[in-house]
């Protein structure tokens, strides 16, 4: 399916914004959802898109957004403990079209399929930070691990984008990516924002994606070019 209008769900934050751009670049049209209180973060792109205001787990306001979409690039952020990212998941599941390409957004804690090799202190560090996020109600990461599982139970055309630590800066070109976790290449974990959002647009035409949790790193990052002097060297 050629892709003309996409929708991004989570286009006020600072992935979101990164992906508005990158779809403009594309010259696709962009329907955007974001929280009420946030539209006048997309002040400078309010001329070039549509925005519909709403929390993204609230299912009619998906159900309009979406419509008529060949692509669904999603924000799953696990905010509050009222299954904010799992309801937002599953209103983009239930109402895009059938035949559209899906990317969710998330981090590398998510697994797919039990096969990723994760260090003692990536797994300490995100039970001490989930636990303290959840006593403290802003966060619950198990509700972004839910709408995962639910993803991954789906027959839609999805992909969800598994990002390593970010950090701002210009962009360096689109990530590479590793089926898991644990993966050499990935040992520097870390990516640029801009270029996390650009894997996610071009995700959108990329088919060998689909059905995918790509885990992905910064293609400048001293671990992709040891791998890259490898490569040549062989
Ligand atoms: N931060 C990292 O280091 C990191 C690492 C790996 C993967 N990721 C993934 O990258 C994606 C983007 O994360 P990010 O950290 O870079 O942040 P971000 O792009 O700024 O996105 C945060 C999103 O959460 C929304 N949000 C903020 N507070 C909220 C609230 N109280 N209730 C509901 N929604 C709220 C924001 O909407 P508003 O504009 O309305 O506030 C925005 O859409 C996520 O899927 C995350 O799992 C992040």
């Amino acid at each position: 399916m050629e892709i003309k209008k996409v929708c991004i769900v989570g286009a006020s934050g600072k992935l979101g914004q990164y992906m508005v751009q990158h779809a403009l670049d594309r010259g696709y049209e962009v329907i955007g959802v974001c929280r009420e209180q946030s539209v006048e973060k997309l002040e400078k792109f309010k001329d070039r898109i549509s925005i519909i205001p709403g929390a993204t787990n609230d299912r009619e306001v998906i159900e309009r957004a979406v419509a008529g979409c060949e692509g669904v690039l999603t924000v799953l952020a696990p905010w509050g403990v009222n299954n904010y990212s799992s309801g937002t998941a599953q209103a983009v599941l239930d109402y895009a079209e059938s035949g559209a390409r899906l990317i969710f957004s998330c981090g590398w804690h998510i697994a797919k399929d039990g096969r990723d090799v994760y260090s003692t202190t990536f797994t300490t560090v995100l039970t001490i930070v989930g636990w303290v996020a959840k006593f403290f109600r802003f966060v619950d990461i198990n509700d972004q691990v839910e709408a995962c599982r639910r993803i991954f139970a789906s027959d839609k055309l999805w992909t969800v984008v598994r990002g390593s630590d970010l950090e701002e800066g210009e962009s360096q070109g689109l990530p590479l990516w590793c089926k898991h976790v644990g993966d050499p290449i990935l040992k520097s974990n870390l990516t640029r924002r801009v270029d996390f959002a650009l894997f996610m647009v071009e995700a959108l035409v990329n088919d060998k994606l689909i059905h995918e949790a790509p885990a992905i790193v910064g293609c400048q990052t001293p671990s992709v070019l040891q791998f890259k002097r490898l490569i040549q060297s062989t």
